[in-house]
């Protein structure tokens, strides 16, 4: 029988260190260490703020509502590491680039694989709803030199702040969405409308929460792009809309630097349009982190 000595009492002030000790380090020695890292996080979080058993059942109430608005159409947990920052953050720390490679952002929830390859010059915005942007972007390595034969998909939401897949029954099937290889010249050219920003979804609760709070829930304006290349890392970004008055809010915190576009006027009279010239450098193929 265990003698008095042998017992490890329960102490306040290093608590999560009983924790720790009870788990197997050995069978899983990674698991254990995030696991013994959350614990000791979160019982510092607790001696620092001092939960009362009222404030604590709420919490658990928030995570049990954010769990139960999770099913196939909706996941509220994404929404929560995204207005955390957690999912740019984890973004940022998987695809560390030297600083003249274009940035990454997550890829979020709107993209589809399935457009088909499109001409050059083409139109992607297939009911003519918004302002015209003639789109010209440069695909080049980080010496400068062009990136033919580049794969760019592109999808953005409308001059109403919605994408083709929210909207099934009102916009064209593969509306603002564009699938083009570059040229030669590592030039890819289309024409599509000025996106809107739009809201995040805010009837959930963290929506409620940071509402509350004050914190801003607009997305400012921007276009996705995923470009995939032999030799390169996959690029997946977003350009955003220079004159958006959210462009320093952004809830997800994607706006990275080199990421921010100009709608630049062109044209005049019934010519007149906007356009939108993008340069994008690849990273070269790192074998190990390019799953
Ligand atoms: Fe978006």
């Amino acid at each position: 029988m265990a003698g008095m000595s042998d017992i490890a009492f329960f102490e306040a002030e290093r608590s999560e260190r009983l924790f720790a000790d009870r788990l197997d380090t050995t069978s899983d020695e990674r698991l254990a260490l995030v696991l013994c890292k959350i614990a000791e996080h979160l019982h510092a979080i607790v001696r620092e703020t001092r939960p009362t058993l009222k404030d604590w059942r709420a919490a658990i109430e928030f995570l049990t509502e954010v769990g139960h608005l999770c099913d196939d159409r909706r996941q509220e947990w994404v929404l929560v590491s995204d207005l955390l920052g957690m999912s740019t953050l984890i973004d940022a720390l998987n695809s560390d680039r030297p600083a003249n490679a274009t940035p990454n952002t997550m890829r979020g929830p709107f993209y589809r694989p399935d457009v088909p390859v499109m001409n050059h010059g083409e139109n992607i915005c297939l009911d003519g709803a918004g302002t015209p942007v003639d789109v010209t972007i440069r695909l080049l390595d980080l010496d400068d030199r062009p990136v033919r034969g580049a794969r760019v998909e592109t999808w953005q939401a409308n001059a109403q702040g919605y994408y083709e897949n929210q909207q099934p029954d009102l916009q064209p099937e593969h509306n603002l969405r564009g699938h083009f290889v570059s040229d030669d010249a590592g030039s890819v050219s289309y024409r599509t409308i000025r996106p809107s920003g739009y809201e995040v979804p805010k009837d959930g609760p963290l929506g409620d929460l940071l509402g509350k709070l004050g914190a801003p829930l607009c997305r400012p304006a921007h276009i996705y792009f995923q470009v995939t290349a032999d030799g390169f890392e996959t690029l997946t970004t977003q350009i955003f809309d220079s004159e958006d008055p959210n462009l320093g809010k952004d809830p997800l915190f994607s706006v990275k630097p080199g990421l921010v576009g100009d709608f630049a006027a062109t044209g005049a009279g019934s010519d007149a349009a906007l356009k939108l010239d993008i340069d994008f450098r690849l990273n070269p193929h790192k074998q190990e982190h390019d799953a």
